[in-house]
C-alpha cells in the first residue's frame, strides 16, 4: 500500500501572487517563493502544489491562460521556473504544476485564430453555436455570473465560457485540441516537474447541447487517454478537481491501477453550509453530523478501492479556522484541532498556505476586493434586491479573497510580503498572526503542523490504516480509529467550545498520547480538545 511516494506525502498549496513578492511590485512572484523555500522545507512538506504562473492577462488570476508553455511576466520567467524546480528539489520537495484545460484564455493564440473565420483551423479548438444577436442557443449560465453563451457578431456564433467570458471552453472533442495539450504536458514532465493539479477537469466532456457541463458521458473516456499519453510515463502525482465526484464515481478517477488520476478533490464536505439547493453564498449552519457521516463514508469506501485527498481549505474557499473553527478566542486551539481531524484520516494532506499559521478570513469594503466572483455576485445580488448587508455577509463567509490575502510573514510593514504596495490588502491581524511569531514557538501551530508531518513519516498507520468512526451521532465529537497490521491509532477531536467528559476511556485505556494539543492530561475534553493516541 505505501508503494507511491505521494501517499506518505503532504502537499502544500501556493497561490503564488499572495505568497511573497521579490521585486517591490506588490505581488508574489517565483523569485518570492524560492526565497522561501527553506521555511517550508522546515515545515517539513514533501511537495507544493502551485497555482498557474502561465502567462495569463489574469481575468481569474492566471486560470485564464494565454500560453501554456510560458510564465507570465508578473511571476518571472522560464528560467525563474527551471531554478524553481531545481531548488525545491534540492530540499527533496517536488513542484506540481496546475494544468487549466477546460479552457483556455480568450487572448490565446488559438482563440484569436478561431474566431478569425468559421473555416480556420483553430476554429474548432472552441464551442460555437449558431445563433442570432439575441437568442443564444440555451439558457445556460457561467459560474461567475452571467451567461455561459458570447457572441461574435462577425461570425454570427456563440461561443460557450462555463467561467468568464475571457475562458472560452476549449473542444476536447476535436483530437487535435487533446493532442496539443498532451505535448504540452510532456514538455513540461521533461522539465522535472512531479505532478499535476487538474483545474475543474470534469468539466472537460462537456455537451451544451444537453446542457451537461460537469461529468459528460465521455469525461472518463478522455481522461483515460490524457493519462495514457502523458502522466502515465512518469512517477508523478496527479490530482483532479471534481466538484461532482460522489463516492460512485471516486474509484474510477482514483482507479490504482493508475489509468486516471493518482486522487481527486471532492467537495461534499465543503459545499455543506449552504442552503439546499442554492449556492454557497446562501448561507447556512455547519451539519456536523452530516459533515462525519460524509467523512465516514469517504474513509471507508474508498479504501483499497482509490485514494482520498484530504483539504479544509484552498485558493477557493473561506479560511478554514474562521469558517470550521474559532477564529477569537479558540484560534490556536483550534487550528491544531482541525489539523488533526484531517491529518489524522486516509489520505494526502494539502495545507493551503497561511492555514498553518492559522491565517484568517477578513472583512473588507468591497471597493477593497479584487476577486472577479466577489464583484460579480456583488452586482447582481443587488439588482437582484438583496440588501447590502445580506451580501457582504455572504461574501465575509465564502468570499475567495478570504484565502488570497498576503502571506504573513512577520509584523513589519506589509506583513513581510512585499516593501510595495501589495496587491490585494494584508489582513490587519499580521502584527499578531505571523510566521516569525511561530517559528521558535513550541506550542505555535506551524510547530504542530511539522510535528504531525513528522508523525505522518514515523508511523505507517497514518497511511494505510483502516478508518472506523466512533460516536457517529455525537454532536461535537469526531472521533475515529486507524489500524493496520501491528498498530492502533484513535483520534478524538472535540469541534465546540463546550468542556465535555472525555469519551472513549475503555478504548484508549493502554494507549500512548501521540499528540495533542493541550498541555497537562485532563478528564475532561476541552474545547477544541484535539488527542491522538497510539498502542498495538
Ligand atoms: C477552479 C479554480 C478556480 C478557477 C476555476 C476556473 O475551480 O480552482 O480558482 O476560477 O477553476 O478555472
Ligand atoms: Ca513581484
Amino acid at each position: 500500500m505505501n508503494d507511491k511516494w505521494w501517499k506518505s506525502a503532504v502537499i502544500y498549496q501556493i497561490y503564488p501572487r499572495s505568497f511573497q513578492d521579490s521585486n517591490g511590485d506588490g505581488i508574489g512572484d517565483i523569485k518570492g517563493i524560492i526565497s522561501r523555500l527553506d521555511y517550508l522545507a522546515k515545515l517539513g512538506i514533501d511537495a507544493i502544489w502551485l497555482s498557474p504562473v502561465c502567462k495569463s492577462p489574469q481575468d481569474d488570476n492566471g486560470y485564464d491562460i494565454s500560453d501554456y508553455m510560458d510564465i507570465d511576466p508578473m511571476f518571472g520567467t522560464m528560467d525563474d521556473m527551471i531554478a524553481l524546480i531545481e531548488e525545491a528539489k534540492k530540499r527533496n520537495i517536488k513542484i506540481i504544476m496546475d494544468l487549466v484545460l477546460n479552457h483556455s484564455s480568450d487572448e490565446h493564440r488559438w482563440f484569436i485564430e478561431a474566431k478569425k473565420s468559421k473555416d480556420n483551423p483553430y476554429h474548432d479548438y472552441y464551442v460555437w453555436r449558431d445563433g442570432t444577436a439575441d437568442t443564444p442557443p440555451n439558457d445556460m449560465g457561467s459560474v461567475f455570473g452571467g451567461p455561459a453563451w458570447e457572441w461574435v457578431p462577425k461570425l454570427n456564433q456563440y461561443y460557450f465560457h462555463q467561467f468568464s467570458v475571457k475562458q472560452p471552453d476549449l473542444n476536447w472533442d476535436n483530437p487535435k485540441v487533446r493532442q496539443e495539450l498532451y505535448d504540452m504536458i510532456n514538455w513540461w514532465i521533461d522539465k522535472g516537474v512531479g505532478g499535476f493539479r487538474l483545474d475543474v477537469i470534469d468539466q472537460i466532456a462537456k455537451e451544451p447541447d444537453k446542457k451537461i457541463t460537469a461529468d459528460g458521458p465521455n469525461l472518463h473516456k478522455y481522461i483515460k487517454e490524457l493519462t495514457a499519453n502523458t502522466f502515465s510515463k512518469a512517477d508523478l502525482v496527479t490530482v483532479g478537481e471534481a466538484w461532482s465526484a460522489n463516492i460512485e464515481r471516486a474509484p474510477l478517477f482514483s482507479n490504482p491501477d493508475g489509468s486516471e488520476f493518482s486522487m481527486v478533490f471532492q467537495f461534499e464536505h465543503i459545499c455543506l453550509d449552504q442552503q439546499e439547493g442554492k449556492d454557497k453564498w446562501d448561507l447556512a449552519p455547519f451539519p456536523f453530523v452530516k459533515y462525519k457521516q460524509i467523512m465516514n463514508k469517504w474513509q471507508t469506501q474508498l479504501h483499497d478501492k482509490g485514494w482520498n485527498s484530504l483539504f479544509w481549505d484552498n485558493h477557493d474557499l473561506p479560511r478554514v479556522v474562521s469558517r470550521f473553527g474559532n477564529d477569537k478566542e479558540y484560534r490556536v486551539e483550534s487550528a491544531k484541532m482541525l489539523a488533526t481531524a484531517l491529518h489524522g484520516m486516509q489520505g494526502t494532506p494539502y495545507i493551503f498556505q497561511g492555514e498553518e499559521i492559522g491565517m484568517t478570513n477578513v472583512r473588507y469594503d468591497i471597493e477593497e476586493y479584487d476577486d472577479l466572483e466577489i464583484k460579480n455576485v456583488y452586482k447582481e445580488r443587488l439588482a437582484a434586491g438583496y440588501s447590502k448587508e445580506d451580501i457582504m455577509n455572504s461574501i465575509y463567509a465564502k468570499g475567495r479573497d478570504n484565502a488570497r490575502t498576503p502571506m504573513q510573514w512577520d509584523s513589519s510593514e506589509n506583513a513581510g510580503f512585499t516593501t510595495g504596495k501589495p496587491w490585494l490588502k494584508v489582513n490587519p491581524n499580521f502584527i499578531e498572526i505571523n510566521v516569525e511569531s511561530q517559528l521558535d514557538d513550541e506550542n505555535s501551530i506551524f510547530n504542530y503542523y511539522a510535528k504531525l508531518i513528522r508523525l505522518r513519516k514515523e508511523y505507517d498507520v497514518f497511511i494505510n490504516g483502516r478508518f472506523e468512526m466512533y460516536l457517529e451521532d455525537d454532536e461535537d465529537i469526531f472521533a475515529y480509529s486507524r489500524t493496520n497490521d501491528n498498530q492502533k491509532m484513535v483520534v478524538i477531536c472535540n469541534f465546540h467550545d463546550k468542556e465535555l467528559d472525555m469519551p472513549l476511556k475503555d478504548e484508549t485505556a493502554g494507549m500512548k498520547v501521540l499528540l495533542s494539543n493541550y498541555d497537562e492530561a485532563s478528564d475532561k475534553l476541552r474545547p477544541y480538545e484535539a488527542i491522538i493516541y497510539i498502542g498495538e
